[in-house]
């Protein structure tokens, strides 16, 4: 254990600010002080002016006197200046000479300055200029004025008018005096202010975070970095702390790795991996449209959920293990109070094992990037669906424009250093060409988790060759099948000018190479997650068969967003046609359907969502009788605890899209059902049929055969129903997402990053 941070730790920084304050007010002092002197220098100057300014006057008034006098034989000049030589107050008086230097009268105090007169009526009549001087005398400060009688020609003697101006040193002193107190009270107040903002904003966070570092080194705490005073700062001591503690287990996790059969991917054995994978990039970033922890706002308050989808379901595990950093839209009404300044905050919330950083777009942005040219455009355009695209100008140039700001927030977040980046799907096609055209040593790869269409099919999007171009900027493009790859490079060789490698499934354009890779997506184990088990499981499944009125039916479930490639009326008509054509099963079979709305700005996906629930209720209507439904069809955003103990409950699931990369939706069922004999219904044209072969395959627009399947899968004997659970269990935790993920690693890093060569047309 490690011993808690001592007294004469915590005094340190503290000191430290300490002598910063004292430096700070030193400085200050010094220059204020400077400035005061200054001051009361000047302000001495101006009253000194102001008495030369007064003897001028007074040696005005006098001298027409003294010139006359001047004229007179000694006795008579003396009688006619008397009386006139005495000062007041400061003006000490009046001296008169006569040319050859001797006195003709002078004031009774003037007797004290004899010496001081005289030198200065000489120096006056010698230079026959008005001559001004301040001196020390007799214990006083004087100030001496002397002007030659008369002021123009030779002159004939001299007027002397002295004052004492001992005062001005006097005022001068308590001027300065005055000024140093405020001086003081200023640096006092300036050491204070010092002191206290430097360990308020860095000594005393600092001092935290070396506390929190320290037992994170010794204790292995798994709590978050304390709050810190910059971003940049917050966002590297998260990463640190994910990257520590998955050094930290690298150990262990290549032991555990070795001692288990060679297969098997686990989540420790993925961090071990991923951080030989990383090598010196050291730093995996995570992009996509489709954020992995969103907070909505409900009764005011934000609420945490995540987001349906099967690129949530399968990376979110994947960052868990390894760390790093995932860039998403922040698309929450709540995102943006859960989040810090720069958008980030660490996820999952309360066991924080990477850092999410939210990208904000302008409602313009979302429109034209995400529900136009992704969801309306490219979505169709992948999914032979019969569904027609809609391409229009506007979409595209926010599309491009969005791209362009997530790839500056990855350049950022990645700052000098080296990173591997994982671009994920379509709504972000452009983003590895604009990454290396600024950053070619960064490890960018693309993994595209909706189908790729044949080049037909995608020649009529008209950015087919900026997106094309976008895309093959990555060292890696990567699949669900080895289908999509080809259909991808058959595409890229009509569309663009390129040299398509077939042999090594690699592209070669303008000096770079792409390699082109199938990767079947997964899951990851249920048992990880933090789902009902037990009595709680028994629990939750009593209560949902009571509160839909589930009785003992045989239950088969579905678990799709609300789109229209996932095959839902046809989903619906195969268990009408069931009814119809086995009536046994009318009360007996309940197909219960848990829908997520998604998209709901587009007009399309409205219409599907309006034309489900009434397909649902009509037939129902012909059906149902008091006690039971034949479909029941719960719209709403699941929770993984709803979805696993639906998963969990039910003897079949049927997936029936018409189109589907992989649908992880089918993995999940049979995931769920280890140990169980659960089974499959799965369409031909989800991904996912290529390794659940164990599945009962059809094809959901042959509405006959589906509803054959259904039944076939009710009236398995069950010896039969567990063995292709079991085959498909061994196929699931053997390929899981760790796997996944260790693969697009390991082949990622075997690529060469020299795609260096700039956008052409985005
Ligand atoms: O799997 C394809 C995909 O578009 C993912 O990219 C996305 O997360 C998921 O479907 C859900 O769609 P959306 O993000 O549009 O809700």
């Amino acid at each position: 254990m490690s011993s808690p941070p001592t007294l004469e730790r915590r005094r340190r920084p503290l000191a430290r600010s300490f002598r910063l304050g004292l430096f700070v007010a030193a400085v200050l002092g010094n220059a204020t002080g400077l400035f005061a002197w200054q001051q009361v220098q000047h302000e001495r100057r101006i009253d000194l002016e102001d008495v030369t300014s007064r003897s001028y006057a007074l040696a005005q008034q006098l001298s027409a006197r003294v010139s006359q006098a001047l004229e007179l034989p000694e006795e008579e000049a003396r009688e006619s200046l008397e009386g006139r030589l005495e000062g007041y107050r400061r003006l000490l008086g009046y001296a008169v000479f006569r040319a050859d230097g001797r006195m003709v009268g002078a004031g009774t105090a003037m007797f004290d300055f004899a010496r001081e007169t005289e030198d200065a009526s000489r120096a006056a009549m010698l230079s026959q200029q008005e001559l001004v001087r301040v001196t020390r005398a007799a214990g006083a400060r004087i100030h001496i004025l002397a002007k030659p009688v008369p002021p123009a020609g030779t002159p004939a003697g001299a007027l002397v008018v002295v004052h004492d101006v001992s005062y001005l040193d006097d005022r001068a002193t308590a001027r300065f005096s005055q000024y140093a107190f405020w001086i003081l009270i200023e640096t006092l107040l300036a050491i204070a202010l010092v002191v206290g903002s430097t360990w308020l904003a860095y000594e005393r966070p600092l001092s935290k975070l070396a506390d929190w570092m320290r037992r994170l080194r010794v204790d292995n705490v798994a709590e978050a970095p304390p709050g810190l005073p910059t971003g940049q700062l917050r966002s590297e001591s998260d990463r640190l702390a994910a990257s520590f503690r998955a050094a930290r287990s690298t150990g262990r996790a290549l032991s555990e790795a070795a001692v288990h059969v060679e297969q098997v991917w686990t989540r420790d054995r993925l961090r071990a991996h991923a951080i030989a994978s990383l090598g010196e990039a050291n730093q995996l970033i995570v992009v996509s449209n489709r954020e992995p922890y969103m907070h909505r706002r409900q009764d005011g308050k934000p609420r945490l959920m995540v987001p349906a989808g099967g690129l949530v379901t399968a990376l979110d595990p994947v960052l868990e293990a390894c760390g790093g950093l995932w860039i998403a839209h922040g698309a929450g009404e709540a995102d943006r109070e859960t989040a810090d300044a720069a958008g980030r905050l660490t996820v999952p919330p309360g066991d924080p094992r990477y850092t999410l950083r939210r990208v904000w777009l302008t409602r313009e942005e979302e429109q034209g990037y995400y529900y136009g040219l992704a969801n309306e455009g490219l979505w169709p355009l992948c999914h032979l669906a019969h569904e027609r695209p809609i391409f229009r100008v506007e979409d595209w140039e926010q599309y491009v424009r969005v791209n362009r700001r997530f790839a500056d927030t990855v350049l950022e977040e990645a700052g000098a250093s080296g990173a591997v980046i994982l671009v994920q799907d379509y709504h972000l096609a452009l983003l590895p060409r604009m990454l290396k055209s600024t950053r070619p040593d960064l490890r960018v790869g693309l993994f595209w988790h909706v189908p790729w269409p044949n080049p037909e099919a995608f020649r009529i999007c008209p950015w087919a060759v900026e997106i094309l171009d976008g895309m093959l900027g990555a060292d890696l493009v990567g699949f669900h099948l080895q289908q999509y790859g080809n259909n991808f490079l058959d595409t890229v060789d009509r569309t663009i000018e390129s040299r398509v490698d077939r042999d090594h499934f690699a592209v070669e354009l303008r000096g770079s190479r792409t390699a082109v890779r199938p990767f079947p997506i997964s899951v990851q184990p249920w048992v990880e997650r933090n789902v009902p088990r037990d009595q709680e499981l028994a629990g939750q499944i009593a209560a949902v068969r009571e509160q839909h009125q589930l009785g003992d039916a045989f239950i088969a479930v579905g678990v799709d967003r609300i789109d229209y490639t996932k095959g839902l009326p046809e989903r619906f008509r195969a268990c009408e046609r069931l009814l119809q054509l086995y009536p046994q099963y009318r009360g007996r079979f309940t197909l219960v359907q848990l829908g997520a709305p998604s998209r709901t700005h587009i007009p399309r996906y409205r219409e599907y969502l309006d034309h489900l629930e009434a397909l649902a209720d009509e037939i129902n209507w012909k059906y149902q009788t008091d006690r039971w439904k034949p479909i029941r069809f719960l719209i709403g955003h699941h929770d993984a605890d709803t979805v696993y103990t639906y998963l969990h409950m039910a003897p079949m699931c049927i997936v029936s899209s018409l189109h589907d990369g992989m649908n992880l939706v089918a993995k999940e069922y049979v995931a769920a059902q280890a140990g169980g004999s659960g089974v499959l219904v799965l369409s031909e044209f989800a991904g996912a049929s290529r390794e659940l072969v164990d599945a009962l395959i059809v094809n959901p627009y042959d509405i006959e055969q589906f509803a054959e399947a259904i039944r076939r899968g009710i009236e398995m004997p069950a010896t039969e129903r567990f063995a292709r659970m079991q085959r498909m269990n061994a196929q699931i935790e053997a390929n899981n997402i760790y796997r996944w993920a260790g693969n697009l690693l390991s082949e990622l890093s075997r690529t060469q990053p020299s795609n260096v060569v700039s956008t052409t047309g985005s």
